[in-house]
C-alpha cells in the first residue's frame, strides 16, 4: 500500500538554542530538513510528500529540494502557530485520501521497516503510531513528591511516524479544531474519538532533534549506519 508523509517544518527550534530553524543545521553537510526527506524520497511506498513550512522560509526550502534532488513534494503548506495547526494544514493539502502518515521533520532517523509495518497497521486497522518501551522507572510525582510508582511494562514512549486512514485523521483535527482542543501528537486527537490506536515497535535511534545535545547523538547514529 502506498502512502502520503506529512511532515511539518514550519517549528522555530527554540530548545535548539540556533537562532535559527534547528531543520537547516547540518549532519554531516547536509540539513536535518533534507535527512529526513530523503528517508521519504527513498521509499518507492511513498507516492507524495506534503510540508508545511513557514511562509519566510519558503523559498529557502524550496532551493534547498532542487539542491538535493527532492522530487515528491507535491505541495507547500503555510504551517500555523502550534504544531497540530501546521499538521492540519498539510492535511488539507493532502492529494492522498489513502493512508496519511505524520512525520516530525526533525526524526532524520527512521527506519522504512517501522514505516511499512506502520502502514499496514493503519490500513488494517485505522490508525498506529511508533513508540518504543520506557526503559527507565517511572514514577508520578505532585509537588515534588512521588505519587505512585507507574508499572513500566504499560508505558510506551511515543514518536513519530502516525499513520492514520486519511477519513479518521481528517475527522479528529476537524473535531480538535472546532473545540479548541490542542493535542500533543495526532493519536491524542484520534483517541478523543474513542478510537483504537495501535502501537507499532520502533527503534530508539529514532529521536527527536531537540536540543544542542541530540546534534551529537545524531552524528553517532549517522556513523552506525551509513
Ligand atoms: N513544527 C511545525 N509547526 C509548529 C511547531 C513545530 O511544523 N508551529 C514542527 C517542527 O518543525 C518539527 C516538528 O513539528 O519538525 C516537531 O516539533 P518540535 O520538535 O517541537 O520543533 P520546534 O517547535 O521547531 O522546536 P521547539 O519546540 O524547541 O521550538
Ligand atoms: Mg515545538
Amino acid at each position: 500500500m502506498m502512502y502520503t508523509v506529512l511532515l511539518p517544518a514550519a517549528g522555530s527550534g527554540k530548545r535548539m538554542g540556533a537562532g535559527q530553524n534547528k531543520l537547516f543545521l547540518e549532519l554531516r553537510q547536509i540539513p536535518i530538513l533534507i535527512h529526513t526527506l530523503r528517508v521519504f524520497e527513498q521509499d518507492s511506498k511513498c507516492k507524495s510528500i506534503v510540508l508545511a513550512v513557514k511562509k519566510e522560509e519558503q523559498t529557502f526550502i524550496e532551493q534547498m529540494l532542487i539542491k538535493h534532488h527532492i522530487t515528491k513534494v507535491v505541495a507547500i503548506t503555510e504551517g500555523g502557530a502550534e504544531r497540530q495547526h501546521s499538521v492540519y494544514a498539510c492535511l488539507k493539502s493532502s492529494p492522498d485520501q489513502g493512508i496519511v502518515l505524520v512525520h516530525d521533520a526533525a526524526r532524520p532517523f527512521i527506519k522504512q521497516v517501522v514505516i511499512h509495518q506502520l502502514v499496514q497497521t493503519a490500513e488494517e486497522s485505522g490508525a498506529a503510531v511508533a513508540a518504543v518501551r520506557a526503559k527507565d522507572t517511572m514514577k508520578k510525582v505532585e509537588n515534588g513528591i512521588i505519587q505512585e510508582t507507574v508499572d513500566r511494562e504499560s508505558l510506551w514512549v511515543i514518536q513519530t511516524p502516525q499513520a492514520f486512514q486519511y477519513a479518521l485523521l481528517e475527522k479528529a483535527e476537524r473535531l480538535a479544531d472546532k473545540d479548541c482542543f490542542l493535542g500533543t501528537d495526532e493519536a491524542m486527537l484520534v483517541e478523543r474519538l474513542g478510537e483504537q490506536v495501535h502501537i507499532v515497535e520502533s527503534t530508539y535511534d529514532n529521536v527527536k532533534m531537540t536540543t544542542k545535545e541530540d546534534l551529537l547523538l545524531g552524528e553517532v547514529i549517522l556513523n552506525k549506519h551509513k
